[in-house]
């Protein structure tokens, strides 16, 4: 069962008030019953030394007599106070009650109790024995107080207890749940803001500033979840606009082409060439649409697989080979320089198309005849490959972007048709990196311009899985690292 915080305040609210004041209780009754005794002896005390001073001095029955009517002064109407002498002479016994004589003779010397039942009486009583003078022999004076009154007290008292604790924690329940109601408002108001919020309010936030510090850590944490959500939900439409926007030219090129073609009477050569420049533009269609697949992938976190591990200064020159006949066209040359030593696994087919990427880069921006430099660097457990060019500098503003999906420096010069790509180039490189546990990294100074990746290097001394033939899976080189 799902309980709330007020129930579960004002419960223990009411147990902490229950022990306190159960607590306090006892300690009061304590008090109050020492107290009581102490008042009592003090009396019984006075009434002993008064009357022990009067029958010390007395040794005949003529004085005697003089005693025994002070002492029925000293007891008054109610009976509260009741004096005994019990001697062997009957001349000088004296007391109410001796009818309990057995009782009355019991009482021990000093402080006891009596009890007469007969009477429906308690005494709590101080004998004292006092020595014979003349013909009186030996008695003992005995006092009691009437403890009734007392004992009443303490029953009144005890009774009330726990009257009064019940009504003091049920007080202390209203009060707790009161507290609690305002105590727990902030979090009521919190939980109604975040109720309000919608994907259009995404960039509201909780107002953190009023929040008790408790909330306010929490609030925080929910609003840092909206940022991120906020930007993650920012940059899915973003790029659904960016979708739509990189599939509508390739469509209207196909249907304004097709539509030329149906405009009237063609060859059959016409038609074929129409068909030829559909194709070209429904293979630029597919490859944004692969282009697009790959990257959702890998967005969703997908490591690369089918890895091998390999001098990576070896694949580099493999892929350069690929572009030797567009550098013979352009009379460019790439140097490749750095820790040519270093390896690192890789999945081959990825790890050249991200190369390829920069590559073809590096080629369309700089000028026919540029010296292009590919660059390998082993530091941190990553194998870094950057590619060099000479080009117009790239400004600080875009360096950072340039690795989003369909980001172009110079848009314009996109549209105008002279540039087919359609900026998922270094997009793919990215998530490339990101597939084999690296980044990326741009730069553009001193007419330069770089771009580079990295790759999770191989563990020094792992064995070559190439000797043996086998390919490390990603989970091993994982291991290995
Ligand atoms: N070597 C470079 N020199 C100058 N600018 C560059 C260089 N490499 C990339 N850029 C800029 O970065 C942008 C993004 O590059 P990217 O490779 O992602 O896309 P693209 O080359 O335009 O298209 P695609 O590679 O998909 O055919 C490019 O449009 C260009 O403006
Ligand atoms: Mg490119």
């Amino acid at each position: 069962m799902r309980r709330s915080i007020a129930t579960r305040l004002v419960v223990m609210f009411a147990l902490a008030a229950l022990a306190t004041f159960s607590l306090i209780g006892a300690a009061l009754y304590q008090v109050l019953e020492r107290e009581l005794t102490r008042h009592q002896d003090d009396d019984l005390n006075t009434n002993v030394q008064n009357m022990r001073y009067s029958i010390e001095r007395v040794g005949d029955t003529e004085r005697w007599a003089r005693v025994q009517a002070k002492m029925d002064t000293l007891t008054p109407a109610d009976g509260r106070v009741r004096f005994w002498v019990l001697s062997d002479d009957p001349r000088f016994q004296y007391g109410k009650g001796l009818d309990e004589f057995d009782r009355i003779v019991q009482t021990p010397d000093g402080h006891g109790t009596i009890s007469l039942p007969q009477h429906h009486q308690r005494f709590r009583t101080l004998a004292q024995r006092i020595e014979p003078l003349g013909e009186r022999p030996a008695v003992r004076l005995i006092v009691g107080v009437d403890a009734a009154p007392f004992a009443h007290t303490l029953r009144a008292f005890l009774s009330a207890l726990p009257v009064l604790s019940l009504s003091a924690m049920l007080l202390v329940m209203l009060l707790g749940y009161w507290i609690a109601r305002v105590g727990l408002h902030p979090l009521q108001r919190l939980s109604r803001e975040a109720q309000a919020l919608r994907p259009k309010t995404l960039s509201q936030r909780l107002q953190v500033a009023r929040l008790p510090v408790e909330l306010s850590d929490l609030a925080t944490a929910f609003n840092g979840a909206l940022g991120r959500l906020e930007d993650a939900y920012q940059q899915l439409e973003a790029f659904n606009a960016d979708v739509a926007h990189e599939l509508r030219t390739p469509l209207a090129n196909l249907i304004g082409g097709t539509q030329v073609a149906l405009s009237r009477p063609r060859s059959a050569a016409q038609f074929q060439e129409a068909l030829q420049s559909n194709l070209e533009e429904l293979e630029r269609l597919r490859s944004i649409i692969n282009d697009m697949l790959f990257l959702a992938r890998a967005d969703q976190g997908e490591a690369a697989t089918g890895l091998v591990e390999v001098v990576v200064a070896d694949e580099v020159a493999t892929t350069i080979e690929f572009f030797e006949f567009i550098l013979d066209e352009t009379g460019s040359a790439v140097d490749v320089q750095g820790d040519l030593p270093a390896r690192a696994a890789i999945n081959v087919a990825l790890f050249r198309r991200a190369l390829s990427n920069l590559l073809q880069n590096a080629i369309e921006h700089s000028e026919p005849g540029a010296r292009l430099g590919v660059r390998l660097a082993e530091r941190a457990g990553l194998v870094w490959v950057s590619v060099a060019n000479p080009g117009a500098p790239i400004a600080a503003l875009h360096l950072p972007r340039l690795f989003d999906r369909f980001y172009r420096v110079d848009a314009a010069r996109h549209d105008d048709g002279a540039h087919h790509g359609h900026g998922l180039g270094l997009a793919i490189v990215k998530a490339v990196a990101a597939m084999h546990g690296g980044s990326v990294a741009a730069r553009s100074e001193a007419g330069v311009t770089t771009v580079g990746f990295s790759v999770r290097a191989a563990a020094p001394g792992a064995p070559d899985p190439l000797a043996s033939g086998a390919a490390l899976r990603p989970r091993v080189a994982g291991a290995v690292r």
